[in-house]
């Protein structure tokens, strides 16, 4: 097991490059077992988690390795298999997305159901029940979900809550659907748009992405591609929060403001100066950041999983402020561990109440997920002493590309240790 040792103190400072988005690559990798051809997605990160889905996609038959750190090649001239493995859809929930394209190619699949995770219990009844109103029949069985369907057909299908999930695998079985689907409250999410565009490229009708009703006109065929995913805003959003914590002068680049906007302006509010140049975002932190009150929302409103690293940058700011979380219902686990860093935080149902300190003092420390698991390390920057953040391969690995090398070169006083010295993906 690797472990981040932190040692607080440090202000950030330089520039930064942000990858390719971890959200945005996994659905559009799941997305290539709809396609005959060949695949060339470039500014995937190089994560954990896309080597999971890596590693569902070969399960399924397809060929499917990184030939660059950041280039994924996709060949899947073959048959598409319709059962995924038990251990990589438990190992990762977004592998469960795969049951759209597979259904949709082969008109069966045989997908684990994902289980509960570490920030709520994430059921899937939208995703299934949208799969249903396109005509498909559902069974479970031992742990499995079995869709069959001999051809999807259009449907109107309202989601009862506007999941990222639910509109990515519906809309990616609706591409392949006879007729015209439309999902209305569908999530709005940039990931989502970028999924559109993929599936476009690759000859799909797909139209009304970023807002809350997509079209989508049924096509019978879909081919090969050349496609760049887009930047992680979550990844932008971090480092935003990293650079005002240690009242840090950073600037990103190969980020799109525009996905970041209610992160720039909750740090605006509490007195960051942040501007966007030619396309960079800088952020400079001359003072300590003013409290200030914020509820996450489905996009645009402010992202869940930038939650945890918000709260991290509150329990050091002037006076009290109270962070709602509104879309998933156990996300608070980091808490419990800002609190031994002597962080001042209560919990009232879905509302943190959280008095700012002057000073975290560095501790071993433990996430539960990957954004606490940066959460963690944020803190870590600014605590007296050595912050010790476990098990980096599951809870950083997964989701951040480098982030121990990028924060160091930024000037943080950063180190891995344990494992085998590296990073392990
Ligand atoms: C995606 C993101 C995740 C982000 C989340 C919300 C990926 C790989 N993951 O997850 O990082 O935190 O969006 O922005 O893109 N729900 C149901 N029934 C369903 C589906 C969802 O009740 O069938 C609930 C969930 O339990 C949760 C809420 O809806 O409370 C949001 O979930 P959803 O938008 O589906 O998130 P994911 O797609 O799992």
């Amino acid at each position: 097991m690797r472990k981040a040792i932190v040692t607080g103190g440090k202000r950030l400072k330089g520039d930064v490059v942000i990858s390719g988005s971890k959200n945005a690559a996994l659905p559009i990798l799941a997305a290539t077992a709809l396609l005959n051809g060949e695949i060339n997605l470039h500014n995937v990160p190089h994560l954990n988690d896309v080597i999971t889905m890596l590693r569902m996609l070969r399960s399924l038959g397809l060929r499917a390795e990184y030939h660059d750190p950041n280039i994924v090649k996709i060949c899947t001239n073959h048959t598409v298999k319709h059962v995924a493995p038990y251990e990589l859809v438990t190992k990762m929930r977004a592998s469960f997305f795969i049951i759209g394209p597979i259904l949709a190619r082969m008109g069966l699949a045989k997908i684990p159901l994902p289980g509960g995770c570490a920030i709520g219990s994430r059921p899937v009844e939208l995703h299934i029940k949208g799969l249903k109103a396109l005509g498909a029949t559902v069974e479970m069985e031992h742990g499995f979900v079995i869709v069959k369907a001999g051809k999807l057909k259009g449907a109107k299908i309202y989601l009862d809550f506007p999941s990222v999930g639910a509109t990515e695998t519906l809309m990616m079985a609706a591409t392949l659907a006879e007729g015209e689907t439309i999902i209305e409250n569908a999530a709005q999410e940039p990931e989502v748009l970028d999924l559109a565009n993929f599936l476009n490229k690759c000859g799909a009708r797909i139209s009304g992405v970023g807002d809350d009703t997509i079209v989508i006109n049924g096509v019978s065929r879909l081919k090969g591609t050349e496609y760049t995913v887009i930047p992680d805003r979550i990844e932008a959003g971090t480092i935003m929060v990293a650079a005002a914590m240690t009242k840090g002068d950073v600037r990103l680049r190969k980020v799109l403001p525009e996905h970041v906007e209610s992160t720039i302006g909750k740090l605006r509010e509490g007195g960051v100066q942040v501007d966007v140049q030619d396309g960079d975002i800088r952020v400079k932190a001359p003072s300590r950041f003013k409290g200030l009150d914020l509820k996450t929302r489905p996009y645009p409103g402010f992202p869940t999983d930038m939650q945890p690293q918000m709260v991290a940058l509150l329990s050091i700011s002037e006076g009290v402020s109270i962070m709602t979380e509104n879309i998933f219902e156990n996300r608070f686990m980091h808490i419990h561990e800002l609190r031994r860093m002597g962080a001042e935080i209560k919990l009232e149902d879905r509302s943190a109440i959280i008095t700012g300190v002057n000073r975290l003092s560095g501790a071993p420390v433990r996430a539960t997920d990957l954004r606490a698991g940066a959460a963690l390390i944020l803190a870590g920057l600014v605590a007296d002493g050595e912050t010790v953040v476990d098990d980096m391969e599951r809870f950083i690995d997964r989701g951040y590309e480098r982030l121990v090398s990028k924060l160091s070169k930024l000037g943080a006083r950063i180190v891995e240790v344990g494992g085998n010295g590296e990073s392990n993906i």
